[in-house]
């Protein structure tokens, strides 16, 4: 196929790919540029940001402040934050609540205040939530509302970039794109992406399918560099729907529930993390992650346990876990709910600096899918969607100060747009769970290169779907790559640094 011969050809001066909370940030932040928004669903309910639960953190209490924030997400990220990104977030933080309340979003109050809830290795209550544990809901509602309205701004579903335009200097001018009615070249002078990480390609995941990696695949297939693909966090409470022979994303039993008390009971009903860690179930998120896992192992089951602190309360304080246990058949104000760990999120990604910009001129990346060194090893509960209102924000405000080059030809791209098949990203998403997962060693990584090795073998060279195998094979060489444990990249056979 040459897809060049039969394509569509569009231009915006600013092309966004993705649409969650990092995304629509950027875009809504672009004005006046004309920009338009290109995801695969494209409704406030899509992408990862949808079922962000806990909040968005922010030091707006009296006893609080930007440095103390600060200072608790260096410390969770095992100090291998960039310190200049760190600064930018925690300062960004009441700006970025400000803008939103301003936009009509609806945060849940004290008061005249708003209410500030407490979430695992912050020193302060400092998450600002909506509607008890439906705070991505409420703020994608308040962005997709704000981009809709936007007159700089055309937002289209159904497409999915599956490679970057680029032209024969390598500067990215653009993306291809599958669309509804076949293959469409988008030229832009400025690319944005906003596609989320990887975390959805494990087997157990709190994340959407759409959380593939692919925006991360086809910025490495420019040449962008990525880095710290190793650092895969685990949340320590998903809903336990193993049994039940479910896969694919498993519903968040949100870090808030332990913020508000609830306990972790292995499967004989001891609260195990009393022996592990000060803070007990708000220890550091990875620290939990591993120890739901080991007493999984242990005794068999690990429970979460509600009853006595959240109780009756549990459908008007947390409605949205509420409502996931009870359709798994839970009644988590009589009962304790069954959890485990799952794959949740990527520190790591497409490497870039202050102003958002890649290593590939006229291609920038916000939210998961960058590495901007703000989470360091391990990110802090609640600094995800944060991350994507400052960052994007602040990205949008760049590319409209300075002078935007007119793209150049695109050359032709060098894949088709062909996903990689069902069978082998379930194999793919097994062999991540059991081979790269929150323990891991050099034998399991070594079985998860190989297995990932002969999976490539079956995929031809110019089906686009190759480049999430080539991503997976990318995490996996950086986990062996790294011969120590820091952070949420813990191998048990080697020293803790940290
Ligand atoms: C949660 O609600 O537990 C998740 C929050 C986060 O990942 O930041």
């Amino acid at each position: 196929m040459s897809p060049a011969c039969h394509t569509r050809e569009y231009r915006s001066e600013v092309l966004v790919l993705g649409s969650g909370a990092a995304g629509l940030s950027a875009a809504l932040a672009c004005a006046p540029r004309a920009t338009t928004v290109l995801s695969v669903g494209i409704s406030a309910e899509d992408g990862s940001s949808h079922w962000a639960q806990g909040g968005i953190a922010a030091a707006l209490g009296e006893d609080d402040n930007p440095l103390l924030h600060a200072t608790d997400t260096l410390q969770a990220g095992s100090y291998r934050n960039d310190q200049q990104a760190v600064q930018r977030l925690s300062e960004g933080a009441a700006e970025a609540i400000a803008r939103l309340l301003a936009g009509g979003a609806e945060f849940d109050r004290q008061g005249n205040t708003l209410a500030l809830g407490r979430e695992a290795a912050h020193s302060r209550a400092r998450i600002v939530h909506a509607h008890g544990d439906a705070t991505g809901a409420e703020l994608m509602r308040t962005l997709y509302r704000q981009a809709v309205a936007a007159r700089h701004l055309q937002l289209l579903g159904s497409h999915r970039a599956f490679e970057l335009a680029q032209d024969a200097a390598g500067r990215v001018v653009g993306a291809w794109v599958e669309g509804p009615e076949g293959v469409e070249l988008w030229q832009a002078a400025a690319v944005i992406l906003a596609t989320g990480g990887y975390a959805g390609l494990y087997h157990y995941t709190t994340n959407p399918a759409t959380s593939d990696g692919g925006g991360m695949a086809i910025a490495r297939l420019a040449g962008a560099a990525l880095k710290d693909l190793e650092f895969v966090q685990f949340h320590p409470t998903a809903l336990d729907l193993h049994r039940s022979g479910a896969s694919g994303r498993l519903p968040l039993v949100t870090e808030a529930l332990r913020g508000a008390g609830a306990q972790l009971l292995d499967a004989n009903g001891c609260r195990f993390m009393l022996n592990l860690h000060p803070a007990a179930e708000l220890a550091p998120r990875d620290l939990v992650a591993r120890a739901v896992w080991r007493a999984g192992h242990d005794t068999g089951r690990v429970f979460l346990d509600a009853r006595t602190t959240v109780g009756r309360a549990f459908p008007q304080r947390f409605p949205t876990v509420f409502a996931a246990c009870r359709a798994a058949g839970i009644d988590p104000r009589s009962e304790p709910i069954p959890v485990t760990p799952a794959a949740h999120y990527c520190m790591g990604g497409v490497q870039v600096d202050e102003h958002g910009a890649s290593s590939v001129e006229g291609l920038y990346a916000v939210g998961e899918v960058a590495a901007s060194g703000v989470h360091g090893a391990n990110r802090l509960a609640s600094n995800s969607l944060l991350e994507g209102l400052v960052f994007g924000y602040e990205l949008g405000r760049y590319l409209t100060g300075i002078a935007l080059p007119i793209p150049g030809q695109a050359l032709p791209p060098r894949h088709r747009p062909q996903h990689l098949p069902d069978h082998i990203r379930a194999e793919l998403g097994r062999l991540l769970w059991a081979e790269a997962s929150l323990i891991r060693d050099g034998q399991s990584l070594e079985r998860a290169a190989a297995g990932i090795e002969s999976m490539l073998g079956t995929v031809e060279d110019t089906a686009s779907g190759r480049g999430l195998l080539l991503l997976a094979s990318a995490a996996v060489a950086a986990m062996q790559a790294r011969r120590e444990s820091l952070g949420a990249h813990f191998r048990t056979d080697v020293v803790a640094m940290a």
